[in-house]
């Protein structure tokens, strides 16, 4: 049990939102998660179900509401980009106040939207590694044996208790550099994998010559952007990940979900042209993967 319980919020209790509430409320924190009406009566009525690789079996009882309409310590955004700006109508600024907000999205560019519409909030960048499935409303199967934290912010008080319950959580000083270490490795992964419905091992050996250039273009743009991120680094973990490595949007376009192409690949697009710097492949990978329906793939 932790000693100084938080009050946090979790806007979009899925695989990621789900897993981090249920480990915060086993912990002892008191967790409100803000959902749609009928996933928020399922988790008051049931709490949240996680089967986990690396914690067990466990269900946690949380709150749940349709809106925030208290202070709380923090908020966790755990939507997918494709319903962000509909799931933010549920955090309304002023019952927000000064909170720390923290958004585990992939991408870049919900940052300058959380900063604007938040503005006496602590918006403080942060990414996620973890396999977390949203199984039913209020079920999270957890496959990874991790769930690790990166926090853009000196918040060591904060980061211990995330760390007292159960998760992974790095502290780092450069924003720019922490998103797009994860960025310059999930663009390629995504785009390539769903594009080529193919998973890591025959992108590397099928699609080699692709990925040595989709690698320059991402990383190219990542230098920049004023991240050290170089493509070899980038490929040495490419060669190291497991051959039947997927990612989700792939599994998101298998199984007719919205993608996150525009968050992922368009937030590359969009700082090589406000860099100057040419992504002709991995516009054309973009613009591939947005045209995929459910049918096609
Ligand atoms: N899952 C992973 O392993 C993983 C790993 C690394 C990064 N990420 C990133 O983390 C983010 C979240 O991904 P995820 O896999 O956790 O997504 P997810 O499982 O689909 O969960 C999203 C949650 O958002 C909720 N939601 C959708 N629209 C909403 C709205 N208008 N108001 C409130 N809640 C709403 C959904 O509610 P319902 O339950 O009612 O549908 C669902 O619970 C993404 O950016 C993803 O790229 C995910």
């Amino acid at each position: 049990m932790n000693a100084t319980p938080l009050t946090v919020a979790v806007l979009g209790p899925g695989g990621v939102g789900g897993l981090i509430g249920a480990l915060l409320a086993r912990d002892g924190h008191r967790v409100v998660c803000l959902a749609g009406e009928e996933t928020a009566a399922a988790l008051g009525r049931d709490g949240l179900r996680v089967e986990s690789a690396q914690f067990g079996d466990f269900t946690a009882a949380v709150e749940a509401d349709t809106r925030l309409r208290e202070p709380v310590d923090a908020v966790f955004v755990t939507v997918k980009q494709t319903s962000l700006e509909q799931a933010l109508d549920r955090v309304p600024p002023p019952a927000l106040g000064g909170a720390l907000v923290v958004p585990l999205l992939n991408g870049l560019d919900h940052l300058r939207l959380l900063r604007e519409r938040y503005p006496s909030a602590g918006v403080v960048a942060g990414t996620i590694r973890v396999e977390a499935t949203r199984t039913a409303p209020g079920r999270v199967e957890h496959t990874s044996p991790f769930v690790d934290l990166e926090l853009a912010a000196p918040l060591d008080g904060f980061a211990e208790q995330l760390r007292h319950a159960g998760l992974g959580v790095t502290l780092r000083s450069d924003e720019t550099a922490m998103l797009w270490d994860k960025l310059a490795f999930l663009a390629p992964l995504a785009l390539l994998t769903t594009r080529h419905r193919a998973d890591v091992g025959s992108i590397r050996s099928d699609r080699r010559p692709e990925l040595l250039t989709v690698l320059d273009e991402v990383t190219a743009v990542a230098r920049a952007a004023g991240a050290p991120v170089t493509a070899e680094a980038v490929l040495s973990f490419f060669d190291r990940v497991p051959d039947t490595m997927r990612s989700s949007m792939q599994r998101d376009a298998e199984a007719g979900r919205p993608l996150e192409v525009d968050a992922i690949g368009g937030a590359v697009l969009r700082a090589g042209a406000a860099h100057h710097v040419e992504t002709p492949v991995t516009a054309r990978l973009v613009a591939e993967v947005a045209r995929l329906t459910a049918r096609e793939v």
